[in-house]
């Protein structure tokens, strides 16, 4: 049986514009928590409560203070062999860009450049009156919860996608764009319940698009798949780098 990260490679270098889809799960390897897996976030907490406009109109402190405690696990992760690997492959030619729905700004921190980022950034902060936006260095301490606009004084929010919401216009056209030219799309670490998002790998598929999935557990993705990398992220890509001698950073 061929290694899946031969077939990968081979799918990779006799594509013309391959991209990658990301979700929690590439994220995982690093230490930082996926939504929906066993020991999920959304198993221990109520995303109606902590995720959606509504919490935060009942709660803003709670909400800040569970994305503060996020922020602290992230700022404490690094990057895995898949965050490093798909910036790698980027360098090479082999892929044009990455479309995510985490938050981490893992992909970034290894060195990927074309990011699509669907559902914001967990370092962004916006203010709910002015608008004003602005990178929060490190995770903002308890006594500065909930967070005010540095500008106006009102209430700031964390810059990401609740439930509910709508994604950020130019991130989401940007991202079907990117899909509706892709001949290759590679699936990484994503449930793909979650619409519009989900939808972006199907799009690419539906014209003509070859997609690997590369998820440990069976997904949306599973049925529709032309090579299905049932294992974890990070050893995946370590091997899928080894196989196109792609050099990446030794933690
Ligand atoms: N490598 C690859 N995939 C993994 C790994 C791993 N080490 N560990 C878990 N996974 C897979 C799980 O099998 C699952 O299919 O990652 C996926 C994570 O799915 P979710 O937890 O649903 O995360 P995601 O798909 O990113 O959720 C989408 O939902 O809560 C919202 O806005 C949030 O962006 C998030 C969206």
């Amino acid at each position: 049986m061929e290694d899946p990260a031969v077939k990968v490679a081979r799918l990779l270098e006799n594509s013309s514009y391959a991209i990658v889809f990301t979700g929690a799960g590439v994220s995982a390897d690093s230490g930082i928590p996926t939504f929906r897996g066993p020991d999920g976030l959304w198993r221990r907490y109520r995303p109606e409560e902590l995720a959606s406009p509504w919490g935060f109109e009942r709660n803003p402190r709670l909400v800040w203070e569970w994305y503060a405690w996020r922020m602290r696990i992230i700022a404490s992760a690094r990057p895995n062999a898949a965050h490093y690997a798909i910036a790698a492959l980027e360098r090479r030619g082999l892929v044009r860009a990455v479309i995510t729905q985490n938050v981490d700004g893992l992909h970034q921190r290894a060195g990927s450049k074309n990011v699509i980022e669907l559902h914001g950034n967990i370092w962004r902060a916006r203010c709910t009156r002015c608008g004003y936006r602005w990178i929060l260095e490190s995770p903002p301490s308890d006594d500065e919860l909930p967070l005010r606009c540095p500008r106006c004084g009102s209430l700031a929010r964390p810059d990401v996608v609740w439930f509910g919401e709508p994604l950020p216009e130019a991130a989401l056209r940007r991202a079907f764009e990117e899909a509706g030219k892709a001949d290759l799309v590679i699936v990484v670490g994503t449930s793909g319940v979650v619409e519009p998002a989900g939808s972006i790998p199907v799009h690419a598929k539906e014209r003509g698009a070859r997609l690997v999935n590369v998820n440990p557990e069976p997904n949306r993705y599973t049925g529709m798949a032309d090579v299905n990398v049932e294992e974890r992220a990070a050893p995946f890509f370590e091997r899928l780098a080894r196989v196109l001698g792609l050099e990446l950073p030794r933690e």
